[in-house]
């Protein structure tokens, strides 16, 4: 057992901030020897029940959940930056022909350490990512988490048309492939398998019937893909599936969507698609700094809210533009307030924290496992450095309330501010 002292941030079971500004964590060892959390609270009222346990002061310091992110693209690290007239140029001329690299295992596991030292060093704790077509970058990826003692979730992209040779994958192969990755990856420690056809565009009708199989035989299998970004996707995808009613329903029509079934990005919704989301417990992955970078367009988080659907945030990098949670939580209140296109809303600190959090925890269907510091959860967890950038430390002295401290963070923080991270109790 080990307890820590400082301030403290997590959230209850409505999604409502819970901050002790002088609070105890107190890590230990689960049923099952996992170090969990296993009680969180204010000091004064928690102190006196461990006597014995060793405690670790972090004055000025605030401990929170580490981060989700709910949709990234490992191989696409090195993309980042790459300016394009729009997604489908953008993947022709810069994502594909880099993906194609990922076949040669060597380079993959290269790049997988700096993906996950990346999102470490930003205070990321648990992606769902996608790898490539090359089941040897989910080896890579999953070999390196492993290491790491880091929840994680990946998969083998399924993509076997519209797409160059080199990250082009054949159907029954493709599916045989994700089957074997599942039996050896899925539940394998704290790692996680998710079925990941590209999007609909760039898969036969075959490997979606195939990836809904899988998805069904394996039932806590995640799935994830793209849906509704971009105009031009949209209408192509209308035109390769003119039986579907929308985009979305392409996946409901193939069995893709269900409880822990993510889709990157939603934007381009009617209310019938909403309802879609909200029926069949499925999640979107809020990507602004992509939205923002590929022009694609602004989620519609007043839509989201009135239908009422599962949705969290995600940096989409290498279409996003940084692995920073604040930068993102930033971008998305950005996104919210666009009021021209579209209803603008205001979203709260705590609210844009939550979606990076335990609202993508839920997402995942992982609430009550990681994204909060609730007794039980997981002790994956951020130790910020509020004072670690002059006028950071300026404004937070001077924060009067907690959306006050929270919004600070979100405009002025960045991977400065996270001064460490724990994975599974330990430092990373
Ligand atoms: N749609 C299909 N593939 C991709 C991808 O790699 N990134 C984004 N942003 N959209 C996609
Ligand atoms: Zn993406």
């Amino acid at each position: 057992m080990k307890a820590y002292r400082a301030a403290l941030l997590r959230f209850d079971d409505h999604g409502q901030a819970v901050y002790d500004e002088d609070g105890l964590l107190l890590v230990g060892p689960g049923p099952d020897g996992m170090p969990l959390i296993r009680a969180a609270g204010a000091w004064s009222a928690l102190a006196d029940r461990y006597p014995g346990v060793a405690v670790e002061h972090l004055p000025g310091r605030i401990l929170a959940p580490g981060f989700i992110d709910l949709h990234v693209h490992f191989p696409q690290t090195d993309v980042i930056g790459s300016p394009a007239e729009g997604l489908l140029p953008w993947l022709e001329n810069y994502t594909f022909p880099h993906e194609a690299r990922f076949a040669d295992p060597a380079y993959a596991a290269g790049v997988a350490k700096v993906f996950l030292d990346e999102l470490l060093r930003h205070g990321v704790t648990t992606p769902l990512t996608f790898a490539t077509s090359h089941p040897a970058s989910v080896h890579a990826l999953m070999a390196e988490a492993k290491g790491r003692g880091m929840r994680l979730i990946a998969g083998k992209v399924l993509q076997d048309r519209h797409s160059p040779d080199g990250v082009r994958d054949e159907t029954e192969q493709s599916l045989v492939d994700s089957e074997a990755l599942i039996r050896q990856w899925h539940g394998h420690g704290r790692l996680g398998y998710a079925v990941t056809p590209r999007f609909a565009p760039s898969c036969s009708d075959a490997q979606l019937r195939g990836a809904g199989e899988l998805a069904a035989k394996y039932p806590d299998v995640w799935i994830q893909s793209h849906v509704a970004e971009n105009k031009d996707e949209i209408a192509w995808a209308r035109q390769l599936f003119p039986a579907s009613r929308s985009y979305l329903s392409v996946y409901g029509d193939f069995g893709l969507m269900r409880e822990r079934a993510i889709y990157a990005h939603c934007i381009h919704f009617d209310d019938d698609d909403r309802r879609l989301m909200r029926s069949t417990g499925a999640a979107a992955a809020v990507s602004p700094t992509s939205n923002l970078f590929l022009g694609s367009g602004f989620f519609d988080y007043e839509g989201a809210q009135r239908i009422g659907f599962r949705h969290g945030l995600a940096s989409d990098v290498g279409g996003g533009t940084s692995f920073s949670p604040f930068h993102t939580m930033l971008a998305a209140y950005y996104v919210g307030r666009e009021g021209q296109t579209k209803p603008g809303v205001s979203l709260s600190p705590q609210n844009l924290w939550w979606q990076h959090t335990a609202g993508a925890a839920q997402a995942l269907g992982l609430e009550g496992t990681i994204g909060n510091l609730q007794p039980g959860c997981e002790a994956d967890f951020v130790v910020l450095n509020p004072h670690a950038t002059p006028l950071l430390s300026r404004k937070v002295t001077h924060a009067r309330d907690l959306d006050e401290l929270l919004f600070s963070l979100i405009v002025l923080g960045d991977d400065r501010a996270v001064e460490r991270v724990h994975l599974a109790g330990s430092p990373a």
